[in-house]
């Protein structure tokens, strides 16, 4: 049996896996030249063009681009009504941004666990928290997994909450055939460089009511706009968008088909409704106990030894024990200082997601989107260094 490469032995892997992260040729190069010779930098013929076509992409009716992920969810909080101290329910297991949003238009991230299976928010978590000052959910399909949408907007329903999708890791993803983004009330996405639909920063707001389109519209257009560049360059990256899709959905199926046989790692398992899964960071499950006992730090050391670089989730930790929500004064700085809040105020020390803390710190394993760009060659490398590593756990 061939030396583990954390033990000297050869490494499985002697090149790059997947692709590099941007891709782009000349087409970008020239519909950027296109802008800047105009001199229309700040003109909205393409920023209207690509909110357009990505609303179009999702299944929703409006696009309004932005800067950012960050502001699309303020604006999107914002387009639906949510004001000081009202609560929005939101994943544990997520950017903190998600959190943050809230607390930039004074309200009160109200933070609840995950599923365990899927590592999305756990809808009884969410009925669990809800208290008559809930007033918004906001779903992250995490890794661009997507969240339980029919029990979301069914908890939604009965408790009259709007309901905004945080679709920054999802872009293509559809839930029942429908894009996500535009089931819920107001979907909102990240452009940022790592995402798989990138102009290096950016984001959108994507929604089907035209009230709600029109009040984003109106937010955006005071600090939070998209310019003609980013636009320029989103639209060609948009035109690779689906092949793109196509090659990391073949990858994924190939290594979940070869992962049925190796103990100890489990893909998420894929419920029917999710008609297209498409990821940002790739999520796998180590389960210690079928693994010989080996920690899952141990499992990525040798794996990464292998020449397979892998994460531990696209964010890693759970969000309340992180920036503002691990910091008073932080919090108080970015919205409603705490002591205006009375009752409503979270002592955010206190909260407590066994599900997300286990997740986090035992179990999850995760893939940048851009591993899957190659052939199928890669994911049978990859195969060859989890089996590696399975058959020889005693050298660990
Ligand atoms: C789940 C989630 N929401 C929101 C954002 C914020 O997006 P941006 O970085 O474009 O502001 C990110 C960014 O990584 C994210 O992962």
């Amino acid at each position: 049996m061939a030396a583990l490469a954390i033990n000297g032995g050869e490494p499985v892997v002697k090149h790059g896996l997947g692709k590099g992260w941007p891709i782009y040729d000349e087409t970008e190069e020239n519909a950027l030249l296109e802008v800047l010779r105009s001199g229309a930098w700040n003109r909205r013929e393409k920023v209207d063009e690509v909110g357009e076509k990505f609303a179009a992409y999702h299944d929703a009716k409006y696009g309004i681009p932005l800067a950012n992920g960050t502001v699309a969810l303020q604006c999107a909080l914002k387009a639906a009504g949510i004001t000081a101290g009202d609560e929005v329910i939101v994943p544990a297991l997520t950017f903190v941004a998600t959190g943050t949003s809230a607390v930039c238009v004074n309200a009160v991230p109200v933070i609840v666990d995950i599923d365990p299976l899927t590592y999305n928010i756990s809808p009884d978590a969410i009925v669990d928290a809800i208290t008559p000052r809930t007033k918004a959910i906001i779903p992250v399909h995490n890794g661009g997994y997507p969240a339980d949408m029919d029990a979301i907007m069914e908890v939604a329903e009965k408790h009259d909450l709007k309901v905004i999708e945080d679709c920054a890791h999802a872009h293509g993803s559809q839930w029942r055939g429908k894009g996500v983004g535009s089931i819920g009330h107001l979907g909102t996405f990240s452009f940022q460089i790592g995402k798989t639909l990138t102009c290096g920063e950016g984001g959108m707001v994507i929604t089907y009511d035209e009230e709600l389109a029109n009040t984003a519209r109106h937010i955006a257009n005071l600090n939070m706009r998209m310019t003609n560049l980013q636009a320029a360059l989103l639209l060609c990256q948009l035109e690779r968008l689906p092949d793109q899709i196509e090659t990391r959905e073949r990858n994924m199926a190939y290594l979940v088909k070869g992962m049925e046989s190796i103990d100890g790692l489990h893909p998420i398992p894929r419920d029917e409704r999710v008609t297209r899964w498409c990821f940002y960071y790739w999520d796998f499950r180590f389960v210690s106990e079928e693994f010989d006992g080996i920690s899952r730090g141990r499992f990525l050391e040798a794996l990464s030894a292998e020449g397979v670089p892998c994460g531990v989730g696209a964010h890693g930790i759970p969000i309340y024990h992180e920036g503002p929500f691990a910091s008073p004064e932080m919090f108080d700085q970015l919205g409603l200082p705490r002591k205006y809040l009375g009752d409503n105020a979270i002592d955010y020390t206190d909260v407590h997601c066994p599900q997300a803390d286990y997740v986090y710190n035992n179990e999850v394993c995760s893939f940048g989107h851009a591993m899957f760009l190659g052939d199928t060659d890669d994911m049978q490398l990859i195969l060859d260094a989890f089996q590696k590593i399975r058959n020889n756990t005693d050298a660990l």
